[in-house]
């Protein structure tokens, strides 16, 4: 599989943003062993249910902080005290701030050194996602609200885990502008239309168009307007008697190897009841149908490094490029976003007074 050196993206392996790691209701009381950004992680719930993302190593013998049932520490159930972790080995504590603060055999004052590398962390909308920063800094942009998954009118999402895929993220994110794919792997016809639009961290596709079996002829097209929040949070709304929303979240495992998720919520014209439950996920099960669709390309395509374009193919480009600015510095995203920011319009047979004023229901008025 290609890494990121091969697509020559820039200064880092894995790219700055908020990215999945967990679905949070699989997160109980014992801590969960993740691996993600090639690093060995460790997520626990403090007693207050606050989730807290560490390095798994412990600095004083190297010990795994999460991988341990024997100890008499996890026996004893001394392992989460308040916010903090403690280490099977030899008992040295650690808070959500990663410093050592409890030695539990020694009059010394815990070294400065004495510390693990933490993450920030964020339990929204069933999901716990981190920031990942190569570069240490606090978050440049924000997590995607997801309010309604706390609306009575939708039923909530329950994840489909899909496991890895040994292909690197840009060959997924590639998607977004990739128009040509629509027809062959997806069944759609007769696009309407078919723009991205690109605003800082946001990648936007809006797109228009009818579908072999889901659409009948001179019906009104299915509109999805699906965009990306950093290199790792797609969402993707889609208008309709059911108004649906979906998620396709990855996260780097390995350089070139990727966790995939898919979910997708609906909306109902009244409070959702446990009743609506099996309709959302039927639509949730035909959404991943979909999504499979790409996912089987995926599984057994190589690495394309360099897209031989030609008209009538989308701006991969430019989503590439798009791409590249969270590989490098922060104090260089202004660079990319001053040389993309705005739409780019592949077709569009709308007449001008039937577009909505503000397209963009899936931020403004849902999220
Ligand atoms: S290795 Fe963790 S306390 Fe010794
Ligand atoms: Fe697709």
């Amino acid at each position: 599989m290609a890494k990121s050196a091969d697509y020559r993206l820039g200064d880092f392996t894995f790219g700055r943003g908020w990215y999945m790691v967990a679905d949070a209701t699989k997160l109980e009381d014992a801590p969960m062993n993740l691996r993600y950004f090639a690093r060995d992680l460790v997520l626990y719930r403090g007693e207050s249910g606050t989730p807290h993302l560490v390095d798994a190593y412990c600095p004083h013998m190297g010990a795994h902080l999460g991988r341990n049932e024997s100890s008499y520490i996890v026996r004893d159930k001394e392992r989460i005290q308040g916010e903090s972790i403690r280490c099977p080995f030899h008992g040295w504590r650690f808070g959500p701030d990663g410093r050592c603060d409890n030695i539990p055999y020694s009059d010394q004052k815990p070294p400065a050194a004495a510390k693990i590398g933490t993450y920030p962390v964020e339990e929204r909308a069933g999901v716990i996602w981190m920031w990942f920063d190569e570069e240490g800094n606090e978050p440049s942009f924000d997590l995607p609200p997801l309010a309604m998954w706390d609306d009575p009118h939708w039923v909530q999402w329950k994840i489909d885990d899909l496991g890895e895929l040994p292909q690197h993220p840009i060959e997924i994110v590639d998607n977004m502008t990739d128009m040509a794919h629509f027809t062959p792997i997806h069944g759609s016809r007769d696009i309407d239309y078919f723009y991205n639009e690109y605003d800082d961290h946001l990648q936007w596709q809006m797109f228009g168009a009818g579908h072999r079996t889901l659409i009948k002829e001179g019906d009104p097209p299915l509109e999805l307007d699906t965009w990306y929040t950093g290199p790792g949070i797609l969402q993707s709304f889609m208008r309709g008697e059911y108004p649906t929303h979906m998620l396709i979240a990855h996260t780097p495992v390995e350089d070139g190897v990727i966790h995939v998720w898919h979910a997708l919520m609906v909306k109902f014209d009244h409070e959702a009841t446990a009743e609506d439950v099996p309709a959302a996920r039927a639509y949730q099960q035909a959404s991943l149908d979909a999504f499979a669709q790409d996912f089987e390309i995926w599984s057994h395509k190589r690495a394309c490094i360099n897209p031989m374009m030609v008209r009538g193919d989308g701006p991969i480009d430019k989503c590439r490029l798009w791409y590249k600015q969270f590989y490098n510095p922060i104090a260089r995203a202004g660079e990319f976003h001053s040389r993309l920011n705005g739409r780019i319009v592949m077709v569009d047979n709308r007449k001008p007074e039937d577009i909505p004023v503000e397209k963009r229901l899936a931020d403004k008025q849902v999220a």
